[in-house]
């Protein structure tokens, strides 16, 4: 596979949303991604596949039957409702808001048949740098006290513990872990990621010479 981290595009939202669902189906409603991309505050990129080109998933519906499917019909003969466009496969996605000085990661989620390859971890990189490049101070987030794999996804990038939120998730009154990583543009933190990034370019290099 060939991993390409870029901002978030319109077409890249079926998909985005079929892994938010995959990745938190407790979550109802999902976020609304559409207008996630059209909130200034919000910064979202996606993990993609350069050399691959999905339909949107719509495209792929079941053929409708009765008068619905005759509607449908119709339209795709008389041509209305142009389809959706293509958006390269996408393995996973990370999202930021960035509110005075301070980034907070909204959500980060790969595909359950493509982790524990590395995604996650390029997608933290990648919010770690935007927020150093949007001038942010620290980078705070929530996450659920029985993720294990995301808690210690955080920890290896230097994220700690900083508070407990009793009861935060609303389906299973489980307490959420409020973790935070302080001063990003310090020279520790820095150094600290920059070893971090050589050791995963160089795992990379032997398991996965294109990723
Ligand atoms: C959390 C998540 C994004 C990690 O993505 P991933 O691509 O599998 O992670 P990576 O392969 O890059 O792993 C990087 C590090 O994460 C941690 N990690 C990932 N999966 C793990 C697991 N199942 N158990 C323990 N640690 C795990 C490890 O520290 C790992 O480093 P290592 O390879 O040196 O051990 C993924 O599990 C996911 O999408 N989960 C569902 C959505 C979610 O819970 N998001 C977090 C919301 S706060």
């Amino acid at each position: 596979m060939a991993l390409n981290l870029r901002s978030m595009r319109k077409e890249d939202i079926p998909q985005v949303a079929e892994i938010d669902r995959e990745s938190f189906p407790t979550l109802w409603p999902p976020i609304n991604y559409q207008r996630e991309l059209e909130n200034r505050l919000a910064h979202y990129i996606v993990a993609c596949d350069d050399k691959e080109m999905v339909e949107a998933p719509e495209t792929k519906a079941a053929p409708q039957k009765g008068f619905y499917g005759l509607i449908s019909r119709l339209k795709s003969f008389l041509g209305s409702g142009s389809p959706p466009p293509a958006s390269q496969y996408i393995f996973g996605f990370a999202g930021l808001w960035l509110m005075a000085g301070e980034a907070h990661i909204t959500n980060i989620a790969v595909w359950e048949k493509h982790r524990r390859q590395g995604i996650g971890e390029a997608l933290l990189i990648a919010m770690i740098d935007l927020a150093i490049e949007l001038e942010a101070r620290l980078i705070t987030l929530e996450v659920r006290a029985s993720n294990t794999a995301a808690r210690s996804l955080y920890a290896k990038y230097g994220f700690t513990q900083v508070g407990v939120r009793r009861g935060y998730y609303t389906d299973n009154r489980e307490d959420g872990i409020l973790m935070s990583l302080p001063d990003i543009a310090s020279d520790t933190v820095q150094a600290n990621l920059q070893q971090l990034k050589q050791a995963r370019s160089q795992k990379n290099s032997i398991a996965s010479p294109s990723l």
